[in-house]
């Protein structure tokens, strides 16, 4: 039975924020912008930071880091989160690649960037983490991160450089919790952020939260967004739709019950992925 959590029991207003490691704050809830058109970006991040989303999440991958920054230039408090692609791996690359992305961001500071993948075949993660340690200390980025990393990846990081990731953001979903992953996390302060949170959507037609649902009188997605803040993990569902945006932010007038998350934990299952597995991904 998870634990209740006294500083999550306050994330009822869509500005709570997590303190990191590094002491800076991140919005507990934000907007993916994976597969949204780079064409329609801008748009939506304004429309999104419009009715409430304090925080954006996009990657050199994702090819719409121009419209992130077109939007963040009319709203200048959204925390932004970049990454940093396979290609992008060693010292010397990663900082090529960290100012290409902030030259189409247009920014001058970023709030968090993260190593998108540890693409252990190249095994050149360390190299990079080191060049995201740097640009750091010089003050370009505020906070620094990592993505699917598991925890031999994160082991080795912290044991060769000395310095612990804030984040690491994971698949993470009702039908994939990653405890284990979790457990290594909140041993060393690193806060997980949950990649895919509605599963792609695969988990919303499931019978526990359906019931969840009606119980509430909230959409299945606003049951599954609530379950990741009540676990107290970053969350970033991904929509292109208005009425589904306000949908997501819409998830601070209520908490599941002790039994609500219960029903949820029984929902775990060792091959509930959605996408790739960081040990075997080959792009
Ligand atoms: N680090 C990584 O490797 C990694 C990998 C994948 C994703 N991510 C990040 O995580 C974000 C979210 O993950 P994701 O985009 O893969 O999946 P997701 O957020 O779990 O699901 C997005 C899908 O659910 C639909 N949806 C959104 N809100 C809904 C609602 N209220 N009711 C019904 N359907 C709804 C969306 O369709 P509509 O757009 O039509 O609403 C879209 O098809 C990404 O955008 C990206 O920022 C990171």
């Amino acid at each position: 039975m998870p634990k209740p959590d006294p500083t999550i029991q306050r994330a009822n207003a869509p500005d709570f924020t997590l303190k990191m490691l590094d002491g800076k704050a991140i919005p507990q809830l934000g907007l993916g912008v994976y597969k949204t058109p780079a064409d329609e970006t801008a748009e939506i991040v304004d429309f999104a930071a419009g009715v409430g989303y304090k925080m954006v999440d996009t990657a050199a991958f994702y090819h719409n880091e121009e419209g992130v920054g077109q939007a963040v230039k009319r709203h200048h408090d959204l925390f932004v989160t970049t990454k940093l692609w396979n290609t992008g791996h060693g010292y010397d690359v990663a900082r090529r690649a960290f100012d290409e992305s902030m030259k189409k961001l247009g920014l001058d500071v970023l709030d968090l960037y993260l190593i998108h993948w540890p693409a252990p075949k190249n095994n050149l993660y360390v190299e990079t983490w080191k060049a995201l340690i740097e640009l750091k200390k010089e003050g370009r980025i505020k906070s620094i991160g990592v993505s699917n990393f598991n925890v031999d990846h994160l082991e080795r990081i912290i044991h060769e450089t000395g310095e612990v990731p804030v984040i690491n953001q994971i698949e993470l979903h009702p039908a994939f919790q990653q405890r284990h992953l979790r457990a290594f996390h909140d041993k060393h302060g690193i806060i997980t952020e949950s990649w895919s949170p509605l599963g792609r959507g695969a988990n919303l037609d499931n019978d526990v939260i359906q019931k969840l649902a009606k119980k509430h009188g909230k959409s299945p997605a606003q049951i599954v967004i609530r379950w990741h803040l009540d676990q107290g993990l970053v969350v970033i569902p991904k929509s292109s739709n208005h009425q589904r945006l306000q949908e997501n932010i819409d998830v601070f007038d209520f908490h599941l019950d002790a039994a609500d998350l219960a029903d949820i934990e029984k929902m775990d299952r060792a091959d509930g992925r959605v996408g790739p597995d960081p040990m075997t991904a080959d792009f």
